[in-house]
């Protein structure tokens, strides 16, 4: 992430110091600093809070924040405070360019397209670098389960989907903040693009044998306190350039910042009659969009029993549950600090949240006017 300046702006707002600074614009694994309660990071368009709210504590020997593995990988790696515990394009870029690509986020295994591809060379990392995409690869046919559908690939730009008994998808991490907030199922909270994690401490569990690559689980004390971590770390948008602080919104205010205010709450409206219908609070659960065709992401068909016929860039919950009926369909995110973590979607494919209001156009066969996706944007830049 860069700095833009806007923390000038917000000179009288930052109430709370920051360990974030010039010297080093990411948290590097096994970093020794304090994580204080409350922190601010600029974004193009406001500030960003991270709430750390049982307290401060020195990251070096915490587990989320040390590498537990064999790669030098930590959580923090890929969940960044200042991207809203998610990870940006802009952070991803500015690692490659000053490491030349040896920070631990690009190793082989799933930051890069392929791991059989040179590693050294861009172009190897190029869906991570132009889309912030990590490789998942999931087991196909899923363990004990008869799938109601057979899938063939089509098109495996990557090299990764040639081999039998797994099959590679590409997807952004999802935020590691804010999770007590999630819509709980009937087994938790519904995690991962696919549902797959049957809960955090599973997730931690798999996120450590598997981006980490450490050789065992972490111990009982580490993974409690992984779990104590992302129980209490939120993460929202705090203030907006034009709009001021985000939690006097709805209060009356002069000029850039009143229309600013406006505008979002208008927004908020138009959100309410054309996105809620999939986007309300407690339905967080899977569901299908229209899938795009990115040409440098694997296609694959599905052919169903009943005869269906689907092309997705990926089957989503249907990998998991083999079952057709939930072949393509994504764990709807969060949306809180969008404005910290672009790309947006799974798979990366909008760039800018201009970018998916016009991808929802499309897909939904809507046609919003210019002050309306203005409007719908400010008011994604507010959560
Ligand atoms: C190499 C990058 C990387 C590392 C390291 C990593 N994650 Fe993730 N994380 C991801 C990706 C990618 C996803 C989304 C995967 C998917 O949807 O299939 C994710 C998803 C998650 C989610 C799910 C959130 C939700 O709402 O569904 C949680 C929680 C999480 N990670 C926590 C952790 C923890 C804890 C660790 C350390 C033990 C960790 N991650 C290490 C990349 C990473
Ligand atoms: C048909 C159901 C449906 C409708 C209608 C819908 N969405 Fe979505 N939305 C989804 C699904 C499914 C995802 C997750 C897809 C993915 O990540 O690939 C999603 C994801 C998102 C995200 C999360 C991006 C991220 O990367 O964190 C945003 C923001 C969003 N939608 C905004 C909107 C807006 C704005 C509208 C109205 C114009 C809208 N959605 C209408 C189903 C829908």
């Amino acid at each position: 992430m860069r700095r833009l300046g806007v923390s000038l702006l917000f000179a009288s707002l930052a109430v709370a110091q920051s360990s974030y600074n010039e010297s080093h614009r990411w948290w590097n694994s096994n970093q020794d600093e304090i994580l204080p309660w409350d922190s601010e990071y600029d974004n193009p368009t406001g500030q960003l809070r991270i709430s750390n709210r049982n307290g401060s504590f020195r990251t070096g020997n915490h587990p989320f924040f040390k590498a537990l593995g064999s790669n030098g990988r930590a959580c923090v790696t890929c969940h960044q405070p200042s991207n809203a515990m998610s990870l940006s394009v802009a952070n991803i870029r500015d690692r490659w360019e000053t490491t030349g690509g040896k920070d631990p986020l690009f190793a082989a295994i799933d930051g890069s397209n392929c791991p059989s591809l040179p590693q050294s060379d861009p172009r190897s990392h190029s869906l991570l670098l132009n889309r912030g995409l990590f490789r998942v690869a999931l087991p196909w046919p899923p363990a004990n389960i008869q799938p109601d559908f057979r899938i063939q690939v089509l098109r495996d730009p990557t090299g990764c989907n040639a081999g039998k008994g797994e099959i590679s998808v590409y997807r952004r991490p999802r935020m590691s903040a804010n999770l007590p907030d999630l819509v709980p199922g009937p087994a938790g909270a519904v995690l991962m693009a696919d549902g797959r994690a049957a809960d955090l401490r599973a997730q931690a569990i798999d996120a450590a044998l598997v981006h980490e690559q450490a050789h065992s689980a972490p111990d009982a004390e580490s993974l409690r306190r992984i779990l104590d971590f992302e129980g209490q770390v939120y993460a929202t948008q705090y203030a907006d350039v034009r709009g001021g602080l985000l939690s006097q919104l709805s209060e009356p205010a002069t000029g850039v910042q009143q229309s600013f205010r406006n505008s979002a709450t208008r927004g908020k409206l138009v959100f309410g009659e054309r996105c809620a219908s999939c986007h309300q609070p407690g339905t967080n659960r899977w569901r299908r969009l229209e899938s795009s065709n990115l040409p440098d992401l694997p296609l694959f068909r599905v052919t169903c029993d009943s005869g269906k016929v689907i092309e997705t860039q990926d089957p989503g919950r249907g990998l998991i549950t083999g079952r057709c009926a939930d072949v393509g369909a994504i764990v709807i995110p969060q949306f809180h600090g969008l404005a910290s973590r672009p790309p947006y979607f799974s798979n990366g494919s909008a760039a800018t949240l201009t970018d998916l209001i016009a991808s929802y156009e499309k897909r939904l066969g809507i046609t919003l006017t210019p002050t309306q996706k203005e409007d719908l944007a400010n008011y994604l830049l507010t959560l």
